[in-house]
């Protein structure tokens, strides 16, 4: 091989990475943080994250570790006293009995989606993913050889698939369902019944259930989470039941996520992690054990949701009436999933020219599949909402 040749060769790297996109959101917010960071006076409603601390006593129960010295690898799949608490926590909270050995914690859930892909698909399996989607769901499942169908769903539906559409998406190729409730972006929350109706359609085409509940603890108006794991013990047995620690007790940076399933596929989950990257971190996970088993912090998680339930409603009643963007409900979740068509620009557009001319950071819906919604946050002080959406209502006077 001559030198050129070998160039060439070096030079042909993976094409399926080279597939990925890159994460819009993250692109959007970095852009907005940095021109903050040279002194722009930018209102980020962008955040994907808690705007909370991390509890005291959860900061305190890591240094507590780090003291005892549990500073070295734990066993890859995570230490068997948080997944005992884990399986406790889906006990109390979700109705849905797991032993420990059917629980596999990793770096945050989106690791535990990544790493229930890889243990579900073969290549030229289907995955069923219902818009508008949270953007790495597509992108994790190409990773995984798998082809993504997505179901279309709209505001007036309340951005909900129902058994129907899910039953019109399944083909003989179809592996997996991706769920996610409450959702990112729109706050759709699915309840028993709209739950049931998915299961039997999924049961009786034998389609597992990725069941993403991330933002089970942030939830308005009353509505309960409900876990389709919960249902029925077949049901059980063909979901993998996703959650963690990042969005319900901010903890966002900690990397602490897990999933529950069968033990077929928590085997191959074990061996896939034990070969990739070993245990989450030793002093996150005693954190997250602490969390999960202090039910002294329950009034801290209910004082922020009632903090963002505020926000919801005062940004829902700072837009209504603006012809020009709708806001779509949510129940759950800190997004506020708003209609932009009546502007006439895509949402890439009405996102970059926003943050210039009023230097307002919203995230565009195109990389969710819906390219007439932008997603805006309220994961922010009221201060800055009210800021926000007093520059985007000026702005939409004069576009
Ligand atoms: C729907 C959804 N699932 C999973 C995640 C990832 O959570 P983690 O930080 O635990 O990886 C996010 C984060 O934005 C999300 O919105």
């Amino acid at each position: 091989m001559n030198k050129e040749e070998a160039v060439n060769k070096g030079a042909n790297l993976s094409g399926l990475l080279s597939l990925l996109k890159p994460s819009a959101t993250l692109e959007i917010t970095s852009k907005a943080k940095s021109m903050a960071a040279s002194g722009e006076d930018v209102v980020i409603l962008a955040a994907g994250e808690p705007d909370f601390d991390t509890p005291q006593s959860v900061k305190q129960a890591a240094v507590d570790a780090i003291n005892r010295g549990e500073t070295k690898y734990t066993p890859a799949v995570g230490t068997l006293s948080l997944r005992k608490a884990i399986s406790e926590k889906l006990k109390k909270d979700n109705g849905v009995e797991y032993s420990p050995g059917e629980i596999i914690v990793s770096n945050g859930a989106k690791h535990s989606i990544y790493n229930a892909l890889q243990a579900l698909c073969n290549p030229g399996d289907e995955v069923v993913i219902i818009h508008p989607y949270w953007l790495s769901y597509p992108e994790m499942v190409t990773l995984a050889g798998a082809t993504p169908v997505v179901v279309k769903t709209s505001a007036s539906s309340g951005f909900k698939a129902s058994a129907e559409d899910i039953k019109n998406a399944i083909t003989g190729k179809t592996k997996a369902l991706i769920l996610n409730s409450p959702s990112n972006p729109s706050g759709a929350v699915y309840e028993k019944q709209d739950l049931k109706a998915i299961s039997d359609i999924c049961l009786d085409n034998g389609v597992y259930v990725i069941s993403d509940e991330i933002y089970e603890k942030i939830m308005f108006d009353g509505i309960e989470h409900f876990s389709i794991a919960s249902l029925s013990p077949e049901a059980r047995d063909m979901t993998v039941l996703v959650n963690g620690v990042s969005k319900s007790y901010s903890m966002t940076g900690w990397r602490i996520g897990y999933l529950a399933a069968d033990t077929r596929i928590t085997s191959l989950i074990s061996g896939f992690q034990s070969q990739t990257t070993s245990n989450p971190c030793s002093i996150s996970q005693a954190a997250a054990e602490f969390a999960l088993t202090s039910p002294e912090l329950e009034a801290e998680l209910e004082k922020n949701r009632a903090e963002y339930k505020k926000r919801r409603d005062e940004m829902m009643n700072l837009l209504a009436g603006n012809e020009k963007i709708q806001p779509f409900k949510p129940l759950g979740a800190f997004y506020l999933f708003c209609d932009i068509s009546a502007t006439g620009m895509s949402s890439v557009e009405f996102a970059g020219k926003l943050l210039r001319d009023e230097k307002v950071a919203v995230i565009p819906g195109g990389p969710f599949g819906e390219d007439s919604f932008v997603r805006m946050s309220f994961a922010t002080s009221l201060e800055k909402i009210n800021e926000g959406v007093d520059r985007i209502s000026r702005w939409l006077e004069k576009v």
